[in-house]
């Protein structure tokens, strides 16, 4: 096999595969170093991908129990078979983590299975179970993306405590399920089983679930969320978490009475977050410095503070989102072949697949409070669109903010029906500067959901039809 390389990219997950195959696509010989066995890292793996493969067939699962029977479509006997579920999902996966080894092969990357470990700026050593072998490289990118967080004194041991990769292979509904943390992971993973006929309570530090989303869109989820059956304890310091033989004890205390409470489970998944994950990379030999958070440190061109190593992903700072990933890794491939790469990180959408969908893109009104901007804000149900409501899918709303002098759009956040979908229109208006006047100005297809769009655009001037 060929050791001498343009560039080596240490992780095959979105950012590292993305970035080997547009590097070998600008001419660069490239290679992709994955331990895992599997190409696509922790998305097509273990997260994103089979997370959206349950939450699929358990919306379809939970839809054909409840909501069928109401609206003319009568089956008897629905029954859940999770082995099938389970193997549909994996299957799903198996086939996408093979897809990217065809794309590998077919843009002329080659592929090195093994743990990689810098030995100098230009040397990397792969170890795969007895065996090492040594290549060199005129550029490195590190895209080893990141693990899961725990809590102080709580051990994941993926059978009673879980993490996101236990919670997507469980082999029995769990009666009653805690979710310690009420981010992504833990409300999507939490709606699934929830949707299955798990009992799901979310215990959450804060006040708000979801931070970091606008307010106003996290406490509409939260209320949906409840609807739907989901209990939570909010305000919530988990003090300790013990794993009996049948059942998991939380202790916690309500950071506003300071009362304590002990509660009984059967599974108790962790999603508190994730950190950067650099173990074994040999980063300090190298010189590649980290702040004080684990992450990587890395210049506008994502340049460490080694010039021929670059860093992308959940490594270094920004959200952990495969496809901000994505973006930085195609950035860094067109850098190395002279061109321009540059990565927008004002205009990042980010979506949680539960049901209803929720989407965003660009500043909450959080932010622009805190920023002093002065903007202005168009909003507009779903409850008031022709396709929602025809579909029986009426929750939530889209709610623009504008700048208040120039009327440019400064954030678009959606709670409702395929939203994770339509934010992709925002994010482009966004991307190409469009005030909210240009987007109230685009004929929508009508019957549509991005209706509820257009209308938010003409409800930023005061102008809505519908509402
Ligand atoms: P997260 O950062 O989304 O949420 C963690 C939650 O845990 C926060 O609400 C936080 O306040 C809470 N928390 C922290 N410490 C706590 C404690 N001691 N007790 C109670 N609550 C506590 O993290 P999550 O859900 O684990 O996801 C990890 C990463 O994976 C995120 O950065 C997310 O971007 C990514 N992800 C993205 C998805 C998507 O794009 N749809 C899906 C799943 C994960």
């Amino acid at each position: 096999m060929e050791n001498n390389f343009d560039l080596i990219v240490i992780g095959g997950g979105p950012g590292g595969y993305v970035c080997a195959i547009r590097a070998s696509q600008l001419g660069l010989k490239t290679a992709c170093i994955e331990s895992r066995g599997a190409l696509g890292g922790t998305c097509l793996n273990i997260g994103c991908i089979p997370s959206k493969s349950l939450l699929n067939l358990s919306e379809n699962f939970h839809k054909a129990k409840k909501d069928f029977n109401h609206q003319g479509i009568e089956i008897e006997g629905i029954k859940l078979n999770i082995d099938k579920m389970m193997s549909n999902k994996n299957k799903s996966v198996q086939v996408l983590t093979k897809g990217v080894e065809f794309l590998f092969k077919k843009n002329k990357v080659t592929y090195i299975k093994g743990k990689g470990v810098l030995f100098s700026e230009n040397d990397v050593v792969v170890y795969e179970n007895d065996k090492k072998n040594s290549y060199k490289a005129k550029n490195i990118v590190i895209a080893t993306g990141s693990a899961v967080s725990s809590i102080p004194g709580i051990k994941i041991n993926e059978k009673n405590i879980i993490s996101s990769t236990g919670a997507l292979s469980l082999n029995k509904v769990p009666s009653k399920l805690a979710v310690i943390g009420g981010g992504y992971i833990g409300l999507e993973m939490g709606s699934v089983w929830s949707r299955l006929g798990a009992e799901v309570t979310v215990i959450e530090y804060l006040d708000y679930i979801t931070p970091g989303m606008d307010r106003e869109i996290s406490n509409e989820f939260k209320k949906i969320l409840t609807k739907q059956g989901i209990k939570f304890k909010m305000g919530s310091k988990v003090n300790f978490v013990k794993d009996g033989k049948d059942k998991v004890s939380i202790n916690y205390t309500d950071t506003k009475t300071s009362k304590s409470e002990t509660l009984d489970f059967d599974k108790v998944l962790l999603s508190v977050g994730r950190k950067p994950y650099t173990e074994g990379l040999n980063l300090s030999k190298v010189g590649v410095k980290k702040d004080s958070g684990g992450r990587i440190i890395v210049n506008q061109k994502l340049q460490t503070s080694i010039k021929n190593i670059y860093a992308i992903g959940d490594v270094i700072k920004g959200p952990m989102l495969a496809h901000k990933a994505e973006e930085e890794g195609i950035a860094v491939a067109e850098i190395l072949a002279g061109q321009a790469g540059h990565v927008n990180y004002d205009v990042i959408p980010g979506v949680i697949y539960t049901s209803p969908e929720v989407a965003a893109v660009g500043k909450t009104e959080e932010q622009l409070k805190q920023e002093n901007i002065a903007y202005k804000v168009g909003k507009f149900p779903f409850l008031a669109n022709s396709r929602a409501k025809v579909n029986n899918e009426t929750e939530g709303f889209v709610k623009i903010l504008a700048d208040k002098v120039t009327d440019k759009v400064l954030g678009v956040h959606i709670i409702g029906p395929h939203c994770g979908d339509m934010i992709a229109e925002m994010a482009l208006a966004m991307e190409f500067g469009a005030s909210s006047e240009d987007i109230a100005r685009t004929c929508h297809a009508h019957p549509t959901h991005t209706e509820a769009i257009k209308e938010a655009a003409l409800a930023v001037d005061k102008r809505p039809i519908h509402f």
